[in-house]
């Protein structure tokens, strides 16, 4: 989708023009560097620019590069036309941030840029890479001599403007190097920068990674709470009150205030309230996508993001979808609960499903560390969260602070804080569930998330039989509950077959 500009852009540039050098007023060498003028990289120009230091930009598309230096002309702000310009440009050790699409585009980028860089030269991709791309990544340019920082960057355009919260993995000493221009621009919780070294080699990509399964999780929370409210009369009014109510409660968060936020827009072509005529088929670009198959490689359970990864899914089958509405039968969807009632308890369900989307992700987290041996701190993760990032919310402080209490908790459910909400919320979690489901109104995130609470304070679950199936037919053995743990027993069960 082409992006509106709103306004239009002037040609009239009043820096000084060097050969092949756009440059505002300025000689001396940049302490940053950045390859990508998209959006998101342009605010974070802006934003290193702004915390007094000099920037040089490069972008494939010179006139991208011109425009956004002239747009900026008392800025502290180099643009070069060449590649071999923009990294003479810069101080040594160089520190370039690459921030264009993951994949192939930050290799090739790398590939042109390795002759012109000197041994020790840092270069940061500050994109949603997939981990296992920057494990690759960290080792090639390791083995090179050169430095490189896999760092996840949150926040949107922003808070690539304002202060991000900042993901970053890779070698200590590369970090230490890195961190005061990190932590200057990064956002700030009670004066704590919201970046911290999350690790060595991929794992800043790999919590970014998680942070956008969360994200996902908490997207996908609030539209079924929204699909419920809707079922139940709500109009955009009603609904901006409550999700504003919310952003002044328990529940504060970016996301419950950019929803309010969304529900107060109108569209201006019909008047009516903008989110109603927006299609109902949600994109994705693949971060969800790596976080459920991340989850089944090592065994942990994130029923929550999976389910809204699948509800992306589903929602993208727009014409399956509307040919199935006439052939499936389902009960009329109007809930008829009194809506102050109805507030409470969604609020009550969501933030006990949100609970356990943070227990998971931070389960699939503490399993992956372990794993890798990257030596991941809980609290810290958390807290970086707290500020900047798309998941920001007043209960990261509550995370980080039992993790702080707590750094081996087996699971944020067992934090005391945690506990006493989640047995407070859990009758009114179960009676939304109830009502959405009786009136046909798909709620897979909320359902998914009181299927993991149950089944993980449930000390006996149906896997008896399950075992005795198993057994039946490929005599894979089980244990007995009155027999040791580690002792096998098979049974010569009846034959079924003629
Ligand atoms: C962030 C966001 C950002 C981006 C998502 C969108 O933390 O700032 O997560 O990285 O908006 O990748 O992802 P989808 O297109 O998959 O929704």
């Amino acid at each position: 989708m082409k992006r509106q500009q709103g306004v239009a852009l002037t040609r009239q540039v009043p820096y000084i023009r060097l050969p092949g050098i756009y440059r505002n007023n300025i000689m001396s060498n940049s302490d940053f560097g950045l390859i990508g003028l998209a959006v998101m990289g342009q605010n974070l120009v802006l934003n290193v620019e702004s915390r007094g230091f000099q920037v040089s930009v490069y972008n494939r598309t010179t006139s991208a590069m011109e425009e956004f230096v002239a747009q900026h002309p008392d800025k502290k702000i180099v643009g070069e036309e060449t590649l071999e310009g923009f990294v003479n440009s810069l101080a040594s050790p160089r520190k370039i941030m690459i921030m264009v699409k993951a994949g192939g585009p930050v290799d090739a980028v790398i590939e042109s840029l390795l002759p012109l860089l000197d041994k020790g030269d840092i270069i940061i991709d500050g994109g949603n890479s997939l981990y296992t791309d920057t494990e690759r990544r960290d080792k090639w340019l390791g083995d090179l001599g050169f430095r490189f920082i896999g760092a996840g960057v949150s926040g949107g355009e922003e808070g690539a403007r304002k202060g991000p919260s900042i993901m970053p993995g890779g070698p200590t000493s590369t970090w230490d190097v890195m961190k005061p221009i990190f932590e200057s621009i990064s956002a700030k919780v009670d004066g704590e920068p919201c970046v911290t070294h999350i690790g060595t080699g991929g794992a800043g990509h790999y919590v970014k990674m998680i942070h956008n399964g969360i994200e996902y999780g908490d997207m996908q929370l609030i539209c079924e709470a929204y699909n419920i409210f809707k079922a139940a009369g709500f109009t955009p009014e009603e609904l901006a009150t409550v999700f504003t109510d919310w952003n002044n409660g328990d529940l504060e968060s970016y996301l419950i205030q950019i929803t309010a936020k969304i529900f107060e827009q109108n569209d201006p072509e019909t008047g009516n309230a903008l989110v109603d005529v927006i299609l109902d088929t949600a994109g994705q670009k693949g971060t969800g996508k790596w976080t459920l198959i991340n989850a089944v490689e090592n065994a942990v359970v994130i029923s929550t993001i999976n389910a809204a990864v699948e509800a992306r899914i589903l929602s993208s089958m727009k014409d399956k979808r509307v040919t199935a509405s006439v052939i499936l039968q389902g009960p009329k969807a109007e809930i008829t609960t009194d809506k102050k009632d109805l507030v409470k308890k969604v609020h009550d369900a969501l933030f006990a499903s949100k609970i356990i989307s943070y227990a998971q992700g931070l389960d699939l987290i503490t399993a992956m560390g372990e794993e890798k041996g990257w030596g991941l701190d809980l609290a810290k993760i958390a807290a970086i969260w707290r500020g900047g990032c798309i998941i920001r919310a007043r209960f990261l402080n509550d995370i980080t602070d039992a993790y702080r209490k707590d750094p081996k908790l087996s699971n944020l459910m067992l934090a005391p804080f945690f506990t006493d909400l989640l047995n407070g919320f859990q009758q009114n979690w179960r009676e939304v569930i109830s009502i959405a489901t009786l009136a046909g109104i798909p709620v897979p995130a909320f359902s998914a998330s009181l299927g993991y609470y149950d089944s993980y304070r449930s000390a006996v679950l149906p896997a008896n039989l399950l075992q005795a199936q198993r057994d039946f037919f490929g005599a894979h053995t089980y244990e007995r509950t009155d027999k040791p743990r580690g002792e096998f027993f098979h049974t010569n069960w009846p034959d079924v077959i003629g």
